[in-house]
């Protein structure tokens, strides 16, 4: 029986199979353990179940120096030092699949509800706004025939691209045309794409000059692939026309930061998997990762 420390409560009740193997702590707070508290929970753990809150990097793995196995309750992995986790032989799992179908409607979702300008208009309806049906209020943009331009094209970037053909629209990625291109004939760009050297900054003020003043960006996968203060600028100047995001740089955004005074901006916090299936699916597979690594097998969903 090895011990385990589990960042945050977890839907769905999959840690009761990790509880009947090993002895499991969960940090039952609503927020995630500050890197303090963490390095004090890891001390004699064998095995951690952590979160994207949490920063898996050479202090903490230091002060953790009987861990095993580590699950991440997330697809994405920018969160970890991989390369360090390599170097010292901790085998990462992560969730793929069980939040595709999840990630691409709320990347669908946020699309229509920045082309139809929802939150404006459910805001006026709520504000009595609403005097009169009104020819010319609260237009929007066509989705029908619009180019949807995908910058990733990986799992969640192909479900979305899915949907976007049921809508009638074209779909152009970055597997068959180059980032300049795609950024400039497209009429709603799409992100989903990993967070990595490469990427940070990926959209960044010269490629949002390049999009049409009419373009609608959409972001799912990281808020450092975009650099936000760049984004905040080109909305407030006309240089594209709308954003809907669900990441942000940092996460959560601080009182007071300015993405909450952008206009044409929309912003959730972070909700692409939340779903109840796609939550507990993702617990499932963060104790299946755990249990194998921790009994000395491979994981099922390694990191890539
Ligand atoms: C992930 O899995 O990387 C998402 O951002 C959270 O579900």
């Amino acid at each position: 029986m090895a011990k385990v420390f589990v960042t945050r409560a977890l839907p769905g009740d999959a840690l009761e199979r990790l509880r009947a193997e090993h002895d499991v702590t969960v940090w039952e707070e609503a927020l995630p353990p500050a890197p303090e508290s963490l390095r004090k929970a890891v001390a004699d753990v064998e095995g951690l179940l952590c979160l994207l809150t949490e920063r898996i990097d050479a202090q903490l793995l230091d002060a953790a120096p009987h861990l095993r196995a580590i699950a991440n309750f997330a697809v994405g992995t920018d969160n970890i030092d991989l390369a360090l986790t390599r170097a010292r032989r901790i085998p990462v799992g992560v969730t793929p699949d069980v939040l595709t179908e999840a990630t691409a409607d709320l990347a669908f979702a946020l699309l229509l509800a920045a082309a139809r300008r929802l939150p404006e208009a459910a805001a006026a309806a709520k504000a009595g706004e609403w005097r009169t049906w009104e020819p010319a209020g609260w237009l929007g943009a066509d989705v029908q025939g619009a180019t949807l331009g995908i910058v990733g094209f990986g799992r969640i970037g192909r479900a979305t691209a899915g949907r976007a053909e049921g809508f009638g629209m074209t779909v152009r990625s970055t597997a068959d045309t180059d980032l300049e291109t795609l950024l400039a004939e497209s009429d709603f760009v799409s992100l989903h794409c990993p967070l990595t050297d490469k990427t940070h900054h990926l959209i960044d003020a010269a490629a949002l000059n390049r999009m049409k003043p009419t373009a609608i960006l959409v972001n799912t996968a990281r808020g450092g692939v975009v650099d936000q203060s760049a984004l905040i600028e080109a909305l407030h100047t006309g240089t594209i026309a709308a954003a809907a995001i669900d990441v942000t740089d940092p996460e959560p955004p601080p009182p007071g930061d300015p993405i909450f005074d952008t206009p044409n901006l929309l912003v959730v916090p972070h909700i692409g998997s939340a779903t109840r299936t796609a939550r507990a699916r993702m617990t499932e597979l963060s104790v299946e990762n755990l249990l194998a690594g921790l009994a000395g097998r491979p994981m099922p969903h390694p990191a890539p």
